[in-house]
Protein backbone atom coordinates (compact mmCIF):
# COMPACT_ATOMS: atom_id res chain seq x y z
CA UNK A 1 0.00 0.00 0.00
CA UNK A 2 2.74 2.25 1.05
CA UNK A 3 4.36 1.98 -2.74
CA UNK A 4 0.68 2.77 -4.35
CA UNK A 5 0.19 5.98 -1.56
CA UNK A 6 4.11 7.35 -2.67
CA UNK A 7 3.22 6.65 -6.28
CA UNK A 8 -0.24 8.13 -7.05
CA UNK A 9 -0.87 11.13 -8.36
CA UNK A 10 -3.62 13.15 -9.70
CA UNK A 11 -4.02 12.16 -13.33
CA UNK A 12 -5.68 15.00 -15.57
CA UNK A 13 -4.41 13.69 -19.48
CA UNK A 14 -5.20 10.68 -20.41
CA UNK A 15 -4.58 8.88 -23.45
CA UNK A 16 -7.89 8.82 -24.89
CA UNK A 17 -8.23 4.56 -24.47
CA UNK A 18 -11.83 3.64 -23.45
CA UNK A 19 -11.53 1.91 -19.87
CA UNK A 20 -11.43 -2.14 -20.57
CA UNK A 21 -14.95 -3.30 -19.61
CA UNK A 22 -12.65 -5.43 -16.87
CA UNK A 23 -11.03 -2.56 -15.00
CA UNK A 24 -14.44 -1.15 -14.91
CA UNK A 25 -16.12 -4.24 -13.19
CA UNK A 26 -13.07 -4.73 -11.24
CA UNK A 27 -13.42 -0.78 -9.84
CA UNK A 28 -16.84 -1.14 -9.64
CA UNK A 29 -17.14 -4.30 -7.60
CA UNK A 30 -14.37 -3.34 -5.64
CA UNK A 31 -16.07 0.09 -4.55
CA UNK A 32 -19.43 -1.76 -3.81
CA UNK A 33 -17.20 -3.91 -0.70
CA UNK A 34 -15.13 -1.46 0.99
CA UNK A 35 -16.32 -0.15 4.37
CA UNK A 36 -15.77 2.91 6.75
CA UNK A 37 -15.35 3.73 10.01
CA UNK A 38 -18.69 5.74 10.09
CA UNK A 39 -20.29 2.60 8.52
CA UNK A 40 -22.16 5.22 6.61
CA UNK A 41 -23.37 3.66 3.40
CA UNK A 42 -22.23 5.41 -0.11
CA UNK A 43 -23.56 4.77 -3.76
CA UNK A 44 -21.24 4.33 -6.37
CA UNK A 45 -22.48 5.00 -10.00
CA UNK A 46 -19.53 4.23 -13.35
CA UNK A 47 -20.83 7.37 -15.56
CA UNK A 48 -20.25 8.11 -19.56
CA UNK A 49 -18.95 11.22 -20.65
CA UNK A 50 -20.85 11.46 -24.11
CA UNK A 51 -23.97 9.62 -22.65
CA UNK A 52 -24.09 11.02 -19.14
CA UNK A 53 -23.30 14.91 -20.87
CA UNK A 54 -20.60 15.35 -19.26
CA UNK A 55 -17.87 17.83 -18.53
CA UNK A 56 -14.75 18.68 -16.61
CA UNK A 57 -12.79 21.60 -17.80
CA UNK A 58 -9.26 20.20 -16.33
CA UNK A 59 -9.54 16.63 -18.01
CA UNK A 60 -8.78 15.27 -21.31
CA UNK A 61 -9.17 12.19 -22.66
CA UNK A 62 -11.49 9.91 -20.23
CA UNK A 63 -14.96 8.93 -21.36
CA UNK A 64 -15.23 7.38 -17.50
CA UNK A 65 -15.93 8.85 -14.40
CA UNK A 66 -16.72 7.51 -10.85
CA UNK A 67 -19.11 9.56 -8.59
CA UNK A 68 -20.83 8.82 -5.50
CA UNK A 69 -23.89 9.90 -3.52
CA UNK A 70 -24.66 9.89 0.24
CA UNK A 71 -27.10 10.99 2.94
CA UNK A 72 -26.50 14.67 4.09
CA UNK A 73 -25.70 13.91 7.13
CA UNK A 74 -22.65 14.62 9.75
CA UNK A 75 -19.45 12.43 9.26
CA UNK A 76 -20.76 12.37 5.65
CA UNK A 77 -17.64 13.65 4.10
CA UNK A 78 -14.55 11.97 6.20
CA UNK A 79 -16.29 8.52 5.32
CA UNK A 80 -16.40 9.91 1.36
CA UNK A 81 -12.79 10.62 1.72
CA UNK A 82 -12.05 7.27 3.27
CA UNK A 83 -13.80 5.70 0.89
CA UNK A 84 -12.95 7.26 -2.12
CA UNK A 85 -9.66 7.43 -1.48
CA UNK A 86 -9.32 3.45 -1.06
CA UNK A 87 -11.23 2.74 -4.76
CA UNK A 88 -8.48 5.68 -5.87
CA UNK A 89 -5.35 3.27 -4.84
CA UNK A 90 -7.39 0.11 -5.98
CA UNK A 91 -7.37 1.82 -9.61
CA UNK A 92 -3.82 2.69 -9.54
CA UNK A 93 -2.96 -0.76 -8.83
CA UNK A 94 -4.27 -1.74 -11.75
CA UNK A 95 -2.15 1.41 -13.92
CA UNK A 96 -5.48 3.58 -13.87
CA UNK A 97 -5.58 6.99 -13.08
CA UNK A 98 -8.14 9.07 -11.31
CA UNK A 99 -8.32 12.80 -9.71
CA UNK A 100 -10.76 13.49 -7.32
CA UNK A 101 -12.41 16.29 -8.20
CA UNK A 102 -14.68 18.43 -6.12
CA UNK A 103 -14.47 21.62 -8.07
CA UNK A 104 -13.62 21.75 -11.59
CA UNK A 105 -16.70 19.88 -13.07
CA UNK A 106 -20.25 20.93 -14.67
CA UNK A 107 -21.31 19.95 -11.23
CA UNK A 108 -25.04 19.86 -12.27
CA UNK A 109 -24.82 17.81 -14.61
CA UNK A 110 -22.74 15.08 -12.76
CA UNK A 111 -26.02 15.40 -9.93
CA UNK A 112 -28.48 14.82 -12.80
CA UNK A 113 -26.34 11.45 -13.84
CA UNK A 114 -26.00 10.54 -9.91
CA UNK A 115 -29.85 11.07 -9.10
CA UNK A 116 -28.77 13.14 -6.55
CA UNK A 117 -31.57 14.34 -4.38
CA UNK A 118 -32.01 17.35 -1.52
CA UNK A 119 -31.32 15.13 1.42
CA UNK A 120 -28.24 13.53 -0.36
CA UNK A 121 -24.61 15.04 -1.58
CA UNK A 122 -22.17 13.98 -3.84
CA UNK A 123 -19.24 15.44 -3.06
CA UNK A 124 -16.39 14.39 -5.66
CA UNK A 125 -15.89 12.68 -8.82
CA UNK A 126 -13.06 11.17 -10.73
CA UNK A 127 -12.29 9.95 -14.38
CA UNK A 128 -11.12 6.45 -14.70
CA UNK A 129 -8.92 5.96 -17.52
CA UNK A 130 -5.05 5.37 -19.00
CA UNK A 131 -2.48 7.99 -18.44
CA UNK A 132 -0.93 9.55 -21.32
CA UNK A 133 2.76 10.11 -21.74
CA UNK A 134 2.90 13.76 -20.80
CA UNK A 135 0.80 16.08 -19.46
CA UNK A 136 -1.01 18.85 -21.03
CA UNK A 137 -0.06 21.96 -20.50
CA UNK A 138 -3.17 23.05 -18.24
CA UNK A 139 -2.08 19.98 -16.33
CA UNK A 140 1.42 21.29 -15.63
CA UNK A 141 0.30 24.48 -14.72
CA UNK A 142 -2.47 23.51 -12.37
CA UNK A 143 0.20 21.12 -10.75
CA UNK A 144 2.88 24.15 -10.05
CA UNK A 145 0.04 26.45 -9.22
CA UNK A 146 -0.72 24.30 -5.84
CA UNK A 147 2.24 23.23 -5.78
CA UNK A 148 1.06 19.61 -6.33
CA UNK A 149 4.38 17.82 -6.16
CA UNK A 150 5.55 18.96 -2.72
CA UNK A 151 4.12 18.50 1.05
CA UNK A 152 4.44 20.07 4.22
CA UNK A 153 7.49 19.24 6.53
CA UNK A 154 6.76 16.17 8.93
CA UNK A 155 6.97 18.88 12.05
CA UNK A 156 4.71 21.27 10.47
CA UNK A 157 1.76 18.80 10.74
CA UNK A 158 2.74 16.09 13.57
CA UNK A 159 3.22 16.61 17.03
CA UNK A 160 4.53 14.84 19.76
CA UNK A 161 1.81 14.80 23.09
CA UNK A 162 1.33 18.19 22.89
CA UNK A 163 0.89 21.36 19.99
CA UNK A 164 3.92 22.82 21.38
CA UNK A 165 6.12 19.74 20.78
CA UNK A 166 6.48 19.24 16.98
CA UNK A 167 7.20 15.60 16.03
CA UNK A 168 10.50 15.00 13.85
CA UNK A 169 10.72 11.99 11.48
CA UNK A 170 13.59 10.69 13.30
CA UNK A 171 11.56 10.54 16.83
CA UNK A 172 8.38 9.27 15.30
CA UNK A 173 9.34 5.57 15.45
CA UNK A 174 6.98 2.97 14.34
CA UNK A 175 4.62 5.67 13.86
CA UNK A 176 6.95 6.92 10.94
CA UNK A 177 5.64 5.40 8.04
CA UNK A 178 2.16 5.65 8.93
CA UNK A 179 2.68 9.44 9.50
CA UNK A 180 4.47 9.61 6.12
CA UNK A 181 1.57 7.68 3.97
CA UNK A 182 -0.72 10.63 5.60
CA UNK A 183 1.84 13.20 4.77
CA UNK A 184 1.72 12.34 1.13
CA UNK A 185 -2.14 12.25 0.95
CA UNK A 186 -4.06 14.18 -1.84
CA UNK A 187 -5.78 17.43 -0.80
CA UNK A 188 -8.32 19.88 -2.05
CA UNK A 189 -5.48 22.77 -3.57
CA UNK A 190 -3.17 20.57 -1.96
CA UNK A 191 -4.04 22.50 1.53
CA UNK A 192 -2.68 19.62 3.86
CA UNK A 193 -5.52 20.29 6.58
CA UNK A 194 -4.53 17.68 9.05
CA UNK A 195 -2.76 17.83 12.20
CA UNK A 196 -2.02 14.65 14.22
CA UNK A 197 -1.18 14.69 17.99
CA UNK A 198 0.38 11.38 19.05
CA UNK A 199 -0.16 10.52 22.79
CA UNK A 200 1.68 7.21 23.75
CA UNK A 201 -0.19 4.70 21.51
CA UNK A 202 -2.59 6.97 20.48
CA UNK A 203 -3.07 9.47 17.17
CA UNK A 204 -5.49 12.06 17.61
CA UNK A 205 -6.55 13.66 14.11
CA UNK A 206 -7.29 17.59 13.69
CA UNK A 207 -8.55 19.46 11.06
CA UNK A 208 -7.17 23.09 10.36
CA UNK A 209 -9.43 25.15 8.53
CA UNK A 210 -7.67 27.02 5.25
CA UNK A 211 -9.45 30.44 5.05
CA UNK A 212 -12.02 30.44 2.30
CA UNK A 213 -13.42 26.46 3.04
CA UNK A 214 -16.21 25.58 4.66
CA UNK A 215 -19.14 27.70 3.26
CA UNK A 216 -20.22 25.14 1.16
CA UNK A 217 -23.50 22.81 2.40
CA UNK A 218 -20.74 20.70 2.96
CA UNK A 219 -16.75 20.86 4.18
CA UNK A 220 -14.52 19.76 1.82
CA UNK A 221 -11.77 19.93 3.98
CA UNK A 222 -13.06 17.05 6.02
CA UNK A 223 -12.82 14.98 2.77
CA UNK A 224 -8.77 15.25 3.29
CA UNK A 225 -9.02 14.42 6.59
CA UNK A 226 -11.19 11.23 5.82
CA UNK A 227 -7.93 10.47 2.95
CA UNK A 228 -5.83 11.04 6.05
CA UNK A 229 -7.73 8.51 8.22
CA UNK A 230 -7.37 6.04 5.23
CA UNK A 231 -3.55 6.52 4.67
CA UNK A 232 -2.67 6.57 8.45
CA UNK A 233 -4.59 2.97 8.67
CA UNK A 234 -3.15 1.39 5.15
CA UNK A 235 0.21 2.72 6.64
CA UNK A 236 -0.31 1.58 10.22
CA UNK A 237 -1.26 -2.05 9.26
CA UNK A 238 1.62 -2.06 7.10
CA UNK A 239 4.31 -2.14 9.72
CA UNK A 240 2.25 -4.50 11.75
CA UNK A 241 0.21 -2.00 14.10
CA UNK A 242 -3.42 -2.58 14.90
CA UNK A 243 -4.97 0.83 14.52
CA UNK A 244 -8.50 0.59 16.15
CA UNK A 245 -10.67 3.64 15.33
CA UNK A 246 -12.44 5.46 17.76
CA UNK A 247 -14.19 8.83 18.53
CA UNK A 248 -13.57 10.58 21.81
CA UNK A 249 -12.26 14.08 22.16
CA UNK A 250 -8.77 14.14 24.40
CA UNK A 251 -9.06 18.08 24.85
CA UNK A 252 -5.12 18.84 24.10
CA UNK A 253 -4.72 22.28 25.26
CA UNK A 254 -3.39 24.26 22.47
CA UNK A 255 -6.08 22.73 19.55
CA UNK A 256 -7.36 26.44 19.39
CA UNK A 257 -8.24 26.87 15.86
CA UNK A 258 -8.18 23.51 14.99
CA UNK A 259 -11.41 20.69 14.62
CA UNK A 260 -11.19 17.06 16.79
CA UNK A 261 -12.15 14.45 13.90
CA UNK A 262 -11.16 11.23 15.24
CA UNK A 263 -8.09 9.09 16.94
CA UNK A 264 -6.77 5.77 16.51
CA UNK A 265 -5.37 3.61 19.02
CA UNK A 266 -2.77 0.52 18.91
CA UNK A 267 -3.66 -2.84 20.10
C1 LIG B 1 -11.20 16.59 -1.87
C2 LIG B 1 -10.37 16.96 -3.06
C3 LIG B 1 -10.90 17.79 -4.04
C4 LIG B 1 -10.15 18.11 -5.18
N1 LIG B 1 -10.74 18.87 -6.17
C5 LIG B 1 -10.05 19.10 -7.32
C6 LIG B 1 -10.68 19.78 -8.41
O1 LIG B 1 -11.83 20.21 -8.34
N2 LIG B 1 -9.98 19.93 -9.56
C7 LIG B 1 -8.69 19.46 -9.72
O2 LIG B 1 -8.12 19.62 -10.78
N3 LIG B 1 -8.07 18.81 -8.68
C8 LIG B 1 -8.71 18.62 -7.52
N4 LIG B 1 -8.11 17.93 -6.48
C9 LIG B 1 -6.74 17.42 -6.64
C10 LIG B 1 -5.70 18.20 -5.83
O3 LIG B 1 -5.45 19.45 -6.43
C11 LIG B 1 -4.42 17.34 -5.72
O4 LIG B 1 -4.71 16.16 -5.03
C12 LIG B 1 -3.28 18.08 -5.00
O5 LIG B 1 -2.90 19.20 -5.74
C13 LIG B 1 -2.04 17.17 -4.83
O6 LIG B 1 -1.60 16.67 -6.07
P1 LIG B 1 -1.51 15.12 -6.33
O7 LIG B 1 -2.90 14.54 -6.19
O8 LIG B 1 -0.99 14.97 -7.74
O9 LIG B 1 -0.58 14.52 -5.31
C14 LIG B 1 -8.82 17.62 -5.33
C15 LIG B 1 -8.30 16.80 -4.33
C16 LIG B 1 -9.05 16.46 -3.22
C17 LIG B 1 -8.48 15.55 -2.19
Amino acid sequence: MSELIRRRRSVRTFDGTPLREEDADRIMEFASKVENPFDIPIEWKLLDREKDQLSSPVITGADSFIAGKMQRIPRAEEAFGYTFEKIVLFAESLGIGTTWIAGTMDRKAFEHAMGVSDNEVMPCVSPLGYPAVKMSLRETLMRKGVKADSRFDFEKLFFDGTFEKPLSEQNAGDYKLPLEMVRLGPSATNSQPWRIVLCEDQIHLYEKHSRGYGSNAWDVQKIDMGIAMCHFELGAVECGLHPVFHVEDPCIPGAEGLTYIASFLME
